[in-house]
């Protein structure tokens, strides 16, 4: 694992997006997954300004996200479609035939899945995947207790994740109970994989990720077995990291 610590949030997005770009540079039909939440949205700026200012070409660039809310229609302010829409593809030349979310909606949750894993198959596999990361270290939505042999599934939300995305509606009533997420192994099949995290909140789950067993209790922690991953921290959420696992610090700087 690479860790790199920046001194912000928006710098941990720009440090990420300077990855996301050079894999597109370096092959422009790359097959991105990626991540929902606040976490990535500096990310995302980035990448559209790298798309404004220099022509960064996603026309070739196929997405698969990570997860999506259950019953929720696509066209929903609350669904991770809108979402993405609002907060990146609206701004990038993605062809919108190259997007794909797995579908809240659908009849048989178990025949999506399926459907959503021969899309990534028939895609070629997934050369970068973002990642964020839950307070109590999920990734997608693969929640404690998660088996790691898992492709794309249906998932019960945790408590805790349903307290920590209230925020986003508004009654925690509101909060769906259940998602669709890819799996464990559908994440860890990606070539590279890079993990985002900011704020204090997630000190102790980016602890466990790097630090901890890997154990089902902190997903994220299987990412300690991955080949090519690399964690891109706020100084705030590295708090907890002992100095020695510092890999590359970024701090005071552009
Ligand atoms: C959500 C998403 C995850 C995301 C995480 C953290 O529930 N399913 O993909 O990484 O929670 O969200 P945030 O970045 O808003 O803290």
């Amino acid at each position: 694992m690479r860790v790199i610590i920046t001194d912000s949030y928006e710098r941990m997005g720009l440090e990420a997006a300077n990855i996301v770009a050079g894999q597109i540079y370096l092959k422009p039909d790359s097959v991105l997954g990626l991540a929902t939440g606040s976490t990535p949205l500096s990310l995302y700026r980035r990448l559209i300004a790298v798309h404004e200012t220099v022509g960064l070409d996603f026309s070739s660039v196929t997405t698969f996200n990570l997860d999506e809310y259950i019953g929720m229609e696509p066209d929903s302010p609350h669904s991770y479609h809108y979402f993405m829409h609002e907060h990146f593809f609206d701004h990038i030349n993605i062809a919108p035939e190259n997007i794909h979310l797995p579908s809240g909606t659908a009849e048989d949750m178990a025949a999506e899945g399926r459907r959503y894993e021969d899309m990534i198959a028939k895609a070629g596999g997934i050369d970068l995947q973002v990642l964020g990361i839950g307070r109590n270290a999920h990734i997608g939505f693969n929640e404690p207790d998660v088996k790691f042999e898992a492709t794309t599934h249906k998932v019960a939300l945790d408590e805790e994740t349903i307290k920590a995305n209230a925020r986003f509606f508004d009654r925690e009533e509101d909060v769906p109970r259940y998602a669709i997420s890819m799996g464990i192994k559908t994440i860890m099949l990606a070539r590279r994989v890079i993990l985002l995290a900011s704020g204090a909140a997630k000190a102790e789950a980016v602890s466990k990720t790097l630090c901890g067993s890997v154990t089902p209790k902190a997903p994220a922690s299987i990412l300690q077995l991955h080949q090519d991953v690399t964690i891109i921290l706020d100084k705030e959420a590295a708090a907890l990291l002992p100095k020695e696992i510092y890999g590359v610090r970024i701090d005071n700087y552009g």
